[in-house]
């Protein structure tokens, strides 16, 4: 028998590029395809590339460069690049960069058995159209054999928002979600291959708007529907636009047991004028309102979020406002970035802040986001919580999992297996995780 061809995927980027990977991977494996860990053994290399900021899609340009050599090595190697930057840059990549065979955007990943066959056969391919076919309906279903206990399930991609900052809504374009059925079909397939726990993604998953039978459903529905799946414990969702908590959906974090305390809620700055100038149609007061009604419906959400400094225009006034909006929240952890123009955006056009000013800025954000992340973490210690465990640790009989809270907490047991949900006391805070006792099984 013929020896399989490899597949090495490198993966850049946010969780749905982690999901379409997986979902790249299944198609390729239609066309004979068994996946690799390492570039050099591989027929077939796949980047899949974020664009969201320029440190971002610099790495792709790096990343080609090393791996030109290996087509020396072996003739027979393909590349190709997925993702946002094949969107956002791909027509240009192919032009100067003439190691790459293979161009696939976002949206065209069903096509990728053709594209394939494509360059086998000698030539270059290129798809970043937003095709009218669904790309999910023409993905091979799910083979999965056995599935470690979390998984990613992408509901909803592209966004309307049109943040002046963000590339996403050129890159993954207007806001599309899929319909109930196959969302439900999808997940209770990931539970009985073991799956436990479900991360919905979107760019902007709290629009969700699915198709059912009877009409559109929210996120909220869709939350409570999964949350019927037997053997599915968890559910989670991630990124939310404050715009778009409606009211059900922050019942549903007071109400839905398997629904997680734990929110990415992004708001990027506390000052008004700076939100105004991002369109992010709210205030900092509003996003406030929405923190303490969440905090009403479920008292111990943790929450999360992501910061842009150095945004056009940002005076000193505007960061201190954004400190006080981190000091009001009080973030259990959270990301924050330094502005980085993105061509075509349209905050482009505009004068940025001097980059030791946004330097400055940033290291004294994450200063005190890192605080407030030890301060949330040496609160649990004495606390009791569930953990799914994950993976074994690194220590003989450690083993991993991932709190409520979605904290990294190790135990030394032999009572627990990958997959299993067991309460623990947390006895100790690490810089980046924390360690418990097993107190038995849920
Ligand atoms: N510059 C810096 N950060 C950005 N983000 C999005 N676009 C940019 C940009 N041009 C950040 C936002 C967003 C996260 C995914 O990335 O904070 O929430
Ligand atoms: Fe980008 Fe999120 Fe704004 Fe959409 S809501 S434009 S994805 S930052």
């Amino acid at each position: 028998m013929a020896e399989p061809k490899k597949l090495f995927i490198k993966t850049y980027g946010c969780q749905m590029n982690v999901y379409d990977s997986e979902r790249m991977a299944e198609a390729l494996g239609t066309q004979g395809y068994v996946m690799t860990d390492t570039a050099e053994a591989a027929d077939m290399i796949l980047l899949n590339t974020c664009h969201i900021r320029e440190k971002a899609s610099e790495k792709v340009y790096s990343e080609l460069g090393r791996l030109k050599p290996l087509k020396d090595l072996n003739p027979d190697l393909k590349i190709g690049i997925a993702g946002c930057v094949a969107q956002a840059e791909g027509e240009e990549i192919m032009r100067r960069a003439p190691v790459v065979d293979l161009v696939v955007g976002p949206q065209s990943y069903h096509r990728l058995p053709a594209m394939e066959a494509q360059v086998r056969a000698g030539q270059k391919a290129l798809d970043t159209e937003f095709p009218a076919e669904d790309k999910f309906e023409h993905l091979p279903r799910r083979p999965l054999p056995n599935r470690a206990p979390t998984a990613f399930l992408t509901v909803q991609e592209g966004c309307d928002k049109f943040c002046a900052f963000c590339v996403v809504p050129y890159t993954r374009g207007a806001e599309v979600s899929r319909p109930v059925d196959r969302i439900l079909s999808e997940a209770r397939d990931l539970a009985e291959r073991g799956v436990r726990e479900i991360t919905l993604l979107g760019q902007n998953v709290n629009a969700y708007h699915g198709a059912a039978q009877d009409g559109a459903w929210t996120l909220a529905r869709l939350i409570r529907d999964l949350a019927r799946i037997d053997g599915l414990a968890r559910i989670r969702f991630t990124t939310s636009h404050p715009n778009d908590m409606d009211d059900d959906l922050i019942a549903a974090h007071g109400d839905c047991d398997k629904l997680m305390p734990y929110l990415h809620l992004p708001v990027q700055s506390g000052s008004d004028r700076i939100l105004k100038a991002m369109n992010r149609k709210h205030t900092a007061a509003d996003y406030l309102r929405l923190i303490d009604r969440l905090r009403a419906a479920r008292p111990d959400i943790l929450l999360s979020g992501d910061f842009i400094v150095g945004f056009p225009g940002e005076t000193d006034a505007d960061f201190e406002a954004t400190l006080d909006l981190v000091r009001a929240v009080g973030y259990g952890q959270a990301y924050s970035f330094k502005y980085s123009a993105r061509p075509g955006t349209p905050a482009a056009e505009r004068p940025g802040v001097a980059p030791d000013v946004a330097d400055a800025r940033l290291q004294q954000l994450q200063a005190l986001l890192t605080e407030q992340q030890r301060a949330t973490q040496a609160g649990m210690v004495g606390r009791e919580v569930k953990v799914l465990f994950e993976k074994p640790g690194r220590m003989a009989g450690q083993m991993v999992g991932k709190s409520e809270y979605l904290h990294a907490v190790h135990v030394t047991s032999d009572a627990v297996a990958i997959g299993d949900i067991a309460r623990v006391r947390i006895l100790a805070s690490g810089p980046n995780s924390l360690a418990g006792e097993v107190l038995g099984l849920v």
